[in-house]
């Protein structure tokens, strides 16, 4: 176990990475899955399947298949952070778009600044690559909350609210009578 006074270093990702990313992944997006279970009913949330398996899946694929696109955060040479990017040029080539993707720190190094040092260097990854506009996408609910608070430190100062609406069958049988 890495000691605090350990440094923190950040590096661009390896394969090797992909299985300490994912573990983590599935570690901090448990008070997400809790604020979905929470807002949307045992019911409604059991259609969203296995979040820890699909969560688990998605960011191991990403290390495994483009981990130049991603960075990891060591301390004591463990991986305790991750966070990936995107670069989109197909809708508009000469305006590029800069994605800051999926992130996540342990939960035992968090509100040590980890997650600032990576959100940097994925933005400054992406503005190497010629990234003119740079994005996050992220909740609302109170699971993100330390997400929306590291993207406005961050920098990202305008933002679009977005809602996603759900009900059971069984309620609309009743709604639309
Ligand atoms: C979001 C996350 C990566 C931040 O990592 P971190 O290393 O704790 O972030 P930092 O230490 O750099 O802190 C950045 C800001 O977030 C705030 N923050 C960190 N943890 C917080 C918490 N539990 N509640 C509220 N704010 C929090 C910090 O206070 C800091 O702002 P400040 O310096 O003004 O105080 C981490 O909380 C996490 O893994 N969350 C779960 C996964 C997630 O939401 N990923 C993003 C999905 S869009």
């Amino acid at each position: 176990m890495p000691n605090a006074q350990d440094e923190i270093l950040i590096r661009d990702a390896r394969p090797a990475d992909a299985d300490a990313a994912a573990k983590i992944a599935v570690m901090a997006w448990a008070p997400i899955r809790e604020a979905f279970r929470v807002r949307l009913g045992d019911e409604i949330a059991r259609g969203f399947g296995d979040m820890e398996k699909s969560k688990y899946e998605q960011v191991h694929g990403f290390l495994t298949r483009t981990p130049q696109d991603a960075v990891v955060a060591t301390v004591g040479g463990q991986v305790v952070g991750f966070a990936t990017t995107h670069l989109h040029t197909a809708r508009n080539p000469d305006c590029p778009v800069g994605e800051l993707g999926n992130n996540a720190v342990h939960p035992d190094f968090g509100g040590r600044g980890i997650g600032a040092k990576m959100g940097h260097a994925c933005l400054e990854k992406l503005v190497a690559r010629g990234a003119k506009v740079l994005k996050v996408f992220t909740g609302l609910d109170e699971g993100h909350a330390p997400a929306r608070k590291l993207y406005e430190k961050l920098g990202f100062d305008k933002r679009l609210e977005h809602v996603e609406y759900y009900m059971s069958a069984e309620r609309y049988a009743r709604a639309k009578d």
